[in-house]
């Protein structure tokens, strides 16, 4: 499974990509808003630290402005992928940049149907929001199922990526249904490095290391 951060901080970013576990990132218009910083220069510098799809999202809502505003955004740089929502229109802007080779991740995903019908018009990615859809009573993992599912009976190319990602379990369960990409914040994804038996097993072997009086250098 693939792993994106979902954040628009640079230096974040360059802490994980530094790890090189990092294959994307993604960012919307809220994460931008954090950031406090220009959408267009912090798109360029987010494509300049990681090699894979790098997220913009379109804000307008018609076709016609997606397209003008998706030719500024794919300007920036080759990785760039194009972030529509799961709006008629936003398919309509979908099928027509995969059409012409550019990649495209639709957002806002929240129902098994909706991610057919992105599949349908040739999404790279589709991204269901299993945070959100737990928070409103739904199961956010079992939409990720039902997707899995759908894209193998007809197989899709569509990558599924799990977005609005909240806790370590949700990386598990992406990774168990066989998800492709999973998007979390780097709070989480730095979380799954940690186990409280990890550290009590370096305590111990570092204790009875310098026991030993040696050194490895
Ligand atoms: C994904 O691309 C979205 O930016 C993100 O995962 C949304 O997550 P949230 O529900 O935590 O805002």
């Amino acid at each position: 499974m693939k792993f994106f951060v979902d954040t628009a901080d640079t230096n974040e970013i360059r802490e994980l990509a530094a790890t090189g576990l990092l294959d994307g990132v993604t960012t919307n218009p809220s994460l931008i808003h954090k950031s406090g910083r220009k959408f267009v220069e912090v798109v360029e510098e987010i494509c300049g630290i990681v090699d894979g799809p790098v997220s913009a999202e379109v804000v307008a809502l018609d076709h016609e402005t997606m397209m003008k505003e998706a030719a500024v955004l794919r300007k920036i740089a080759s990785n760039v992928c194009i972030k529509v929502p799961l709006t008629i229109d936003g398919l309509k802007t979908c099928k027509a940049l995969t059409s012409e080779g550019t990649m495209v991740n639709v957002t806002l995903c929240f129902s098994a149907n909706q991610a057919l019908l992105a599949a349908k018009a040739g999404a790279s990615f589709i991204s269901p929001f299993v945070g959100r859809h737990d928070d409103n009573g739904f199961d956010g993992m079992k939409l990720i199922d039902d997707i899995r599912l759908i894209y193998d009976n007809y197989s899709f190319d569509t990558e599924i990526l799990v977005a609005s990602v909240r806790h370590p379990i949700h990386v598990l369960e992406s990774a168990k249904i066989g998800a492709d990409v999973m998007t979390a914040p780097p709070s989480v994804i730095k979380s799954l490095f940690n186990h409280v038996l990890t550290d009590k097993g370096i305590a111990g072997f570092l204790a009875d290391w310098e026991k030993t009086g040696q050194s490895v250098l």
